[in-house]
């Protein structure tokens, strides 16, 4: 399947800003207290990214591992590898796109993650396939994703905004079943654990905002709700009034982010 999907870096900011700002969890700290990394580890981040991830690592293992940040946008990249410079982190960012054969040597990685990236893939089980072989054996997959009750208010206010139905999202549509099942066919072990992190919005403005980036950076897969700027902007009024009409019904937006994290051994 191919994916309309083309990130950019700041509509992925202002949400990353979003959920530290409204959330009370900490994802990242999740995330290492799932896999729990080691000091010397050799670990590669697929879809890095602006390196969220690979910084995440570095800082918790004190910069001793060897960390390989690998994605298809040249533009996260170059911010990515800005950010190492200015932390003086020795992280190694490269050009990966995971449709195709990583240009990496099999069985050397103690880990290798991708977090809110693999449901971009073309073909689920080969992106899988290249990341099994570039582990080590012994070594883990981290993979997160979007579970199927996340983000539940943002669908619904969408819903009632445009009485339209909700397009199948490529994350919450099949993380916790295709590429669970995808994992599950090439690793020993998989296991699952269950991240929720409630926004809390006492105004509609950061909702608004953070619908935005979600619409905008996925436009592609929105486009049976728009197709030109002028529609978005009718769209995102449409939405701005039915999420004033909730806010005002509710007393606040609850906006719970439901992420599923899967831990595999090779
Ligand atoms: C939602 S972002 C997540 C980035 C980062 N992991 C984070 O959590 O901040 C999805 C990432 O997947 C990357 N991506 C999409 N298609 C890709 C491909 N074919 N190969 C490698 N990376 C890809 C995007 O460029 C983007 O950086």
């Amino acid at each position: 399947m191919k994916i309309e999907y083309q990130e950019t870096t700041s509509d992925l900011q202002t949400r990353i800003n979003i959920h530290s700002q409204f959330g009370s969890r900490n994802i990242d700290e999740w995330m290492l207290d799932v896999i729990r990394p080691i000091k010397g580890m050799n670990i590669l981040d697929v879809g890095c990214g602006a390196g969220k991830q690979c910084f995440s690592y570095y800082e918790h293992l004190g910069g001793d591992a060897r960390i390989t940040g690998g994605d298809v946008n040249k533009d996260m990249l170059a911010e990515a590898r800005i950010t190492a410079r200015k932390k003086k982190a020795e992280i190694n960012f490269v050009d990966l796109d995971f449709n195709q054969h990583f240009p990496l040597e099999a069985d050397q990685f103690d880990l290798a993650s991708c977090c809110f990236a693999i449901y971009y893939a073309e073909n689920i089980p080969y992106t899988i396939s290249e990341m099994h072989r570039v582990i080590r054996p012994g070594g883990r997959l981290f993979t997160s994703g979007p579970m199927p009750t996340n983000k539940q208010l943002f669908y619904d206010v969408i819903r009632e905004a445009t009485g339209k139905t909700i397009p199948p999202m490529p994350g919450s549509s099949r993380y916790s079943t295709d590429i669970y099942s995808a994992i599950q066919a090439l690793f020993s072990k998989v296991e699952t654990h269950v991240f929720e992190n409630p926004l809390n919005f006492e105004s509609v403005e950061p909702f608004v905002a953070y619908t935005r980036a979600s619409l905008s950076e996925d436009r592609k897969l929105w486009n049976s709700f728009f197709q030109t700027k002028d529609d978005f902007e009718q769209i995102m009024e449409q939405i701005q009034a039915a999420a004033t009409r909730r806010l005002a019904m509710d007393g606040k937006l609850v906006m719970t982010k439901v992420v599923g994290g899967f831990i595999a051994t090779k």
